[in-house]
């Protein structure tokens, strides 16, 4: 993954728990890059290893890390840092979800090797839709959860987020039915 996804994890570590904690997770994780690139692709196992090693080290399960994460995706990484990118997708979270199938193809304009995930909407209500994730990544269905409650949190809507069908239990993909509230008036 590009070296952005890297940096985002350091940068919530270090926000949560401080550049000494961070030290040890990536001693730990066996990484000893000192500075990531953002626009460099780095193999996978970098960022699994990170993850576990923070698992280990924090004492919380690896999938509470990656919803975490999620969260600070939408709220730090990508609203600080893209925010352009961010606003143009939606201005409510139903609307985002609906164009979120095609968002990664505009982040490939700026990352051009970009492996992104695949999104399809279905089952549309004026509540809720279910979110098709696919992916050849094993293990980030909490990362998709995190990041549902992040977008909830940018749009100030409540929102839940269920994992319906799971790839780990031989479904062919990640199901989600995601449920929210009316935002509140602006
Ligand atoms: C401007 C904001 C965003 C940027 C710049 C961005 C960029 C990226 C990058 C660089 C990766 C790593 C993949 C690779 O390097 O090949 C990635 C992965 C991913 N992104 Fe985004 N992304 C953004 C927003 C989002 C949003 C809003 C969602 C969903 C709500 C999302 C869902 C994911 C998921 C689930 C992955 C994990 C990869 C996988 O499942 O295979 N991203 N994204």
């Amino acid at each position: 993954m590009y070296g952005m996804v890297n940096k985002a994890v350091e940068e919530m570590v270090v926000l949560h728990h401080g550049e000494a904690v961070w030290e040890q997770i990536k001693t730990k994780a066996g990484v000893d890059v000192e500075v990531f690139m953002s626009n460099e692709s780095y193999s996978d196992d970098i960022t699994y290893n990170l993850v576990g090693a923070a698992s280990e080290v924090l004492k919380v399960p690896a999938e509470q890390i990656l919803i975490g994460f999620g969260e600070h995706w939408v709220l730090h990484t990508a609203q600080e840092g893209y925010g352009g990118l961010m606003s143009a997708a939606g201005k409510s979270l139903p609307e985002f979800l609906q164009n979120l199938p095609d968002f990664h193809s505009r982040v490939s304009m700026i990352f051009p090797h970009l492996q992104p995930p695949r999104f399809r909407c279905t089952d549309y209500t004026d509540r809720s839709l279910k979110l098709h994730y696919y992916s050849h990544r094993p293990g980030l269905a909490p990362f998709v959860v995190g990041l549902m409650q992040g977008l909830g949190k940018m749009f100030r809507t409540p929102v839940t987020v269920r994992l319906v069908e799971a790839k780990a239990s031989g479904a062919d993909h990640d199901v989600f039915e995601v449920t929210w509230q009316a935002a509140p008036a602006p």
